[in-house]
C-alpha cells in the first residue's frame, strides 16, 4: 500500500491563503450542490501553482473571477491550478451524496438530519480548498432545502436573511464574523425539538443559546442547556473569558464518530452527550454531559479563537481545553473523585498506547491519518502537561501565562512552542526543559529507593527517573519532573527535608536522580511520592502491606491515600498470582478502614474499587491473561467473603432519598454500588441486586444492580437483563448501556451471543455507538473473552473490523487499538494477535486509518 507520510519538520507557510468565502448550499439526500466562491490570494513572490485539497466529490464547474477556467488538473487528494492571478475570485461547484456517506466525515444525512464534520479534514469532501488551520477565511453560507423536511437550517455566527420558493424549499443565510479555519465551518439541517436560553455576560452582551434535539427529546436537554450556562461562568470566573457571538448553538444527532465538536457557534454533539435525564442517564452520563458541553464551549477560546498551525499542534487545543473541563468539573463536583477518574484514564490506556508501537509524543512527529491522532496521549497526557504548568506556575502564574497567550495570539493559527513562549514570558520561568514533554514519548518510572541508618537516625532517599525507549524514539532524556512528596512516620508526623529540596510540597525531579537527606527521623518513615498525581509516570516504591497501610492513614493527599489501597490490592493480587495467600492482618485492616471511613462515601467508595485488569496490566509484563484474570477474580471473591459484614453494614447505610444529580447523593450512590458488586459474590447477593433492582427510581442504581448481578448468578444476571431490554428497547442510547453489559459478560459462547446481538433490532453496524457499544466493549473491556487462548476472540473482532472498515475508517481504527498493544502480553497471546494483525495487513482495500495502526504495530 503506498501510503503519504506527513512530518511536523516538513511544515510550510501556505502558498496561498483564502480570505472571505461564499457558499450556498442546496441540500438534497443524494445530489447536493454546493457552490463556493473563495477570494485567494497569492502568499509571497512564487510561481507556484494553486492546490486545493478536495475528495470524493465530483466536480461541476470551476471559474477565475467569473470565467470558466481550465488551467487545472486532477492530482492525488485534489485539483491544481496553474497560471492564477495574484487575487481573485475562485468559484467552484461540487456535487456529493450525503446520504451514502458513512464514513460520517464532511457531510452526510442520517436519521434524516444533515450534519458535518470537518475536524480534522473532512472540509475537503465539501469543495475544493485550502483545507489546512492555518488557513482562515470570513463565511458566509446560505443554505437551502426542502421545508418540511427540513425546517430547521443552521450554519456557524449569525442569521442574517432568509426566504421561501415556490418550489416547496426554504433558505437561511448565515454570517460568521470571525475568521476561521475551515475544520470549524458546520452546517446542520433538519426537523427539531427546540430548547432556547440566553445568558448575560459579564460585560453585558446577551447570547441566545438554543439547543437542537430529536423530535420528543426535550425534557432530555434541560440538563445539558444548564451545563452550559455553568460553563460560560466558569470561563468568566476563571480566565476572564467571554462569549463572543449572539447566538450559541448546539445540536444532538444521534451518528457521530466521536464526542462533539466544537464549530464556531454551532457545536454538534453526539446525543450520548446531550440527553439526560434520571431514568434513563447515571451519574456518569450526567458528568460526561457536563463536562462534554463544557469542554466543547472552553474551545471557543482554545481552539477556536487561538487555533493549531498544523495538525501536529493538536495537543495546543486539545491538551489544553481537556485540562480547562477537568479543572470545571472539579469545581462543579468534586477534586478527589475527578483526579481518580482522570488518573484511571491515563493508567488504563494511555501507558498502554505509550507501550505499543503507536506510542507518540503528546506533539507527534509524523502521521499518516490525522483522525488516528486523536489519542489519550495527545488529549489526556496533553492535559497532564497543561496541568503540570499549572503546578509548577501556581494558579496566579497559569492565569498570566493564558492572558499573555491571548494577548499576543487571539486570531491566530500557533504552535505548542508558542504557548510554551506565552506562559514563559508571563512568569519569567525558564521552561525550556520542561518542555521536552512535548517531544518526548513514552511514559517516564520514577523510582524510590529509600536507606536508613539506625545509628544516625538518618534518612537518605532517592529519587530517580528512567523512560523505557519506545518504537518511535530509541533515545530518552530526563525530563523535568514535579513530584508531590510527603515524609511520613507512623504517627503521621510529617518530616522536612535537610536541604528544603522539598518546596510547596514539590520536589522537582530533573535530572537522573535527585538525593533528599532526613536528619533525626524515626525509622518508619516513608517516602510519599506523585500526591495527586503531580506527573504522567509510573511510580516505582517498594512498600510493603503493612506501609502502605501507613500512607493511607496519614498521607495528608487523598489521592495518595486511595493510591496507597490500589497499591496495597495490587499487592495482594501478586500474592494470589505467586500462590500465595493474604494474610490476616490485612483483611482487618481492610474492616478498619471500611469502619474508619465509613462517613467519607467518596473516599471509601473510591478505596472499594478494586483496580480494573486493564490498570493491572501496566503494573505487569508478559500477562497470561485468564491467570490475571483468575487472580483478581479470586481477590475479589475473598475480599467479599471476609469483608461481607462491613460491606453489607456500607450497603445499607444509604437509606433510599429520591434522586437528585448533586455531589453527596452521587458519592454515597457510587459507595452503595461499589459495595454492591462486592456482595454479588455472596450468598445474601442475589436478593439485594433484585431489590434494588426493583426499588430503584434512577438508572445509576438499575444499572448498578445489573453491573453487580454480572459477577454473582448468571440466572438473576439473564433475567434482570431481559427485563431491561423490555423496558428500554425504544430507546437505543440506554440499550448500549445493555449491550455493553453483554459485551462484557464472562461466559463460554460469548463470540456466539454477541453474533446474537449483532441481529438485534436495535443494532446497526451505521451508528458508531452502537458498535462501541458491542463490538469496542467486547476488545477493550472483556479480557478473557478477547484473549481467548485460541485466537478465537481475536480473529472474531479482525473479521468485524473488515467489514465495519469499508464504511467507517475512523470507527474501524479506534476499534483496532487492543489487537495493536499485543507487547504487554504473553507469548503465546503475542502471536495468536500478530497473525490477526498480518491478516488486516494484507488486505486488500483497508482504509489508511486502520492501515497506519496495524503496518507501525507489525513494524
Ligand atoms: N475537536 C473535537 C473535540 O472536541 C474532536 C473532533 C475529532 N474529530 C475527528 N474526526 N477525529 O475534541
Ligand atoms: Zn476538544
Amino acid at each position: 500500500m503506498s501510503v503519504n507520510v506527513k512530518r511536523r519538520l516538513d511544515y510550510q507557510p501556505p502558498l496561498y491563503t483564502i480570505t472571505n468565502v461564499v457558499m450556498h448550499v442546496q441540500l438534497h439526500a443524494t445530489a447536493t450542490r454546493i457552490k463556493t466562491v473563495s477570494t485567494v490570494q497569492r502568499v509571497g513572490d512564487h510561481n507556484s501553482p494553486l492546490f486545493l485539497d478536495g475528495e470524493k466529490m465530483q466536480l461541476l464547474s470551476l471559474a477565475v473571477n467569473g470565467e470558466a477556467y481550465n488551467l487545472y488538473s486532477h492530482v492525488e487528494g485534489g485539483i491544481s491550478l496553474t497560471e492564477v492571478p495574484d487575487t481573485f475570485e475562485l468559484t467552484v461547484e461540487t456535487e456529493i451524496d450525503p446520504q451514502n456517506n458513512k464514513a460520517l466525515e464532511g457531510l452526510y444525512l442520517s436519521n434524516g438530519v444533515f450534519c458535518t464534520q470537518c475536524e480534522a479534514e473532512g472540509f475537503r469532501r465539501i469543495t475544493y480548498f485550502l483545507d489546512r488551520p492555518d488557513v482562515l477565511a470570513k463565511y458566509e453560507v446560505t443554505v437551502s432545502g426542502d421545508k418540511e423536511k427540513y425546517p430547521t437550517l443552521l450554519a456557524n455566527g449569525n442569521p442574517i436573511a432568509k426566504g421561501e420558493e415556490s418550489d416547496g424549499t426554504h433558505w437561511v443565510t448565515w454570517q460568521d464574523p470571525h475568521p476561521k479555519p475551515c475544520y470549524l465551518f458546520a452546517l446542520v439541517a433538519g426537523d427539531f425539538d427546540l430548547l432556547e436560553d440566553s445568558y448575560t455576560t459579564t460585560s453585558g452582551r446577551d447570547v441566545k443559546l438554543e439547543l437542537y434535539v430529536d423530535k420528543g427529546k426535550r425534557d432530555k436537554g434541560v440538563f445539558a442547556l444548564e451545563s452550559l450556562k455553568r460553563a460560560m461562568k466558569w470561563d468568566e470566573d476563571t480566565f476572564g473569558l467571554e462569549y463572543d457571538l449572539d447566538i450559541y448553538m448546539i445540536v444532538a444527532v444521534d451518528f457521530f464518530n466521536m464526542g462533539a465538536m466544537e464549530n464556531k457557534g454551532l457545536n454538534v454533539f453526539n446525543s450520548k452527550f446531550v440527553l439526560a435525564d434520571q431514568d434513563s442517564a447515571t451519574d456518569e452520563d450526567f458528568f460526561n454531559v457536563e463536562s462534554v458541553i463544557a469542554h466543547e464551549y472552553f474551545h471557543n477560546w482554545t481552539g477556536n479563537r487561538v487555533t493549531c498551525r498544523d495538525w501536529f499542534q493538536l495537543s495546543l487545543k486539545e491538551g489544553l481545553t481537556v485540562f480547562r473541563d477537568q479543572q470545571f468539573s472539579a469545581d462543579m463536583t468534586s477534586a478527589l473523585s475527578n483526579r481518580i477518574k482522570h488518573v484511571r484514564v491515563m493508567r488504563e490506556h494511555q501507558f498502554a498506547e505509550d507501550a505499543s508501537a503507536m506510542s507518540h509524543p503528546i506533539r507527534p512527529d509524523e502521521v499518516i491519518e490525522m483522525n488516528n491522532f486523536y489519542t489519550v496521549t495527545v488529549y489526556d497526557k496533553g492535559a497532564e502537561v497543561i496541568r503540570m504548568f499549572h503546578t509548577l506556575l501556581g494558579a496566579d502564574g497559569f492565569r498570566k501565562g493564558m492572558d499573555e497567550y491571548f494577548r499576543r495570539h487571539d486570531g491566530q493559527a500557533v504552535t505548542c512552542d508558542d504557548f510554551v513562549a506565552a506562559m514563559q514570558t508571563a512568569t519569567e520561568r525558564d521552561l525550556s526543559h520542561f518542555a521536552k514533554w512535548y517531544s518526548q514519548s513514552g511514559t517516564p518510572v520514577v523510582g524510590v529507593s529509600r536507606m536508613y541508618d539506625k545509628q544516625k537516625r538518618t534518612l537518605h532517599i532517592s529519587l530517580s527517573q528512567h523512560t523505557p525507549a519506545t518504537a518511535n524514539q530509541q533515545e530518552k532524556e530526563p525530563l523535568y519532573i514535579p513530584v508531590a512528596f510527603e515524609c511520613i512516620d507512623d504517627t503521621g508526623k510529617h518530616y522536612p527535608d535537610d536541604d528544603g529540596l522539598i518546596k510547596d510540597g514539590l520536589v522537582i525531579l530533573d535530572k537522573p536522580s535527585v538525593s533528599l537527606m532526613f536528619s533525626d527521623v524515626p525509622e518508619s518513615c516513608l517516602p510519599v511520592v506523585l500526591g495527586n498525581f503531580s506527573a504522567p509516570v509510573k511510580v516505582d516504591n517498594p512498600l510493603s502491606a503493612k506501609e502502605l497501610l501507613q500512607i493511607f492513614r496519614f498521607a495528608d493527599d487523598p489521592f495518595n491515600r486511595w493510591d496507597a489501597m490500589q497499591s496495597l490490592y495490587d499487592w495482594c493480587i501478586t500474592q494470589i498470582e505467586l500462590d500465595k495467600s493474604v494474610p490476616d492482618s490485612v483483611w482487618k485492616a481492610l474492616a478498619d478502614v471500611i469502619a474508619a471511613e465509613k462517613d467519607n462515601h467518596e473516599l471509601l467508595g473510591e478505596c472499594l474499587s478494586i483496580p480494573s485488569f486493564e490498570t493491572l496490566c501496566q503494573t505487569r509484563v508478559g500477562v497470561d491473561v485468564a491467570a490475571l484474570a483468575s487472580a483478581r477474580q479470586s481477590f475479589c471473591a475473598q475480599f467479599a467473603s471476609e469483608l461481607q459484614s462491613a460491606l453489607l453494614t456500607v450497603w445499607n447505610g444509604f437509606s433510599s432519598v429520591s434522586y437528585t444529580y448533586k455531589q453527596t447523593d452521587v458519592n454515597a450512590r457510587r459507595c452503595k454500588n461499589v459495595a454492591l458488586g462486592h456482595l454479588a459474590r455472596t450468598a445474601d447477593g442475589e436478593a439485594l441486586i433484585e431489590k434494588q433492582f426493583a426499588e430503584a427510581d434512577n438508572m445509576t442504581d438499575s444499572l448498578g444492580a445489573l453491573r453487580a448481578a454480572q459477577s454473582g448468578s448468571a440466572e438473576v444476571f439473564n433475567s434482570l437483563m431481559t427485563a431491561f431490554e423490555q423496558k428500554w428497547n425504544h430507546d437505543p442510547l440506554v440499550l448500549d448501556k445493555w449491550f455493553a453489559l453483554n459485551a462484557t459478560t464472562e461466559r463460554e459462547d460469548i463470540l456466539a451471543h454477541i453474533t446474537m446481538l449483532k441481529s438485534h433490532p436495535q443494532f446497526t453496524m451505521g451508528n458508531p455507538n452502537r458498535v462501541r457499544a458491542l463490538i469496542g466493549s467486547f476488545a477493550f473491556y472483556n479480557p478473557v473473552g478477547f484473549h481467548q487462548p485460541d485466537g478465537s476472540g481475536y480473529q472474531y473482532v479482525t473479521d468485524y473490523l473488515l467489514e465495519l472498515d469499508q464504511h467507517n475508517p475512523q470507527v474501524a481504527a479506534r476499534i483496532v487499538t487492543p489487537l495493536t498493544q499485543w507487547q504487554n502480553y504473553a507469548d503465546k497471546h503475542q502471536q495468536k494477535m500478530k497473525a490477526q494483525l498480518t491478516r488486516l495487513v494484507n488486505h486488500e482495500g483497508l482504509s489508511k486509518d486502520v492501515f497506519e495502526k496495524v503496518s507501525k504495530s507489525l513494524a
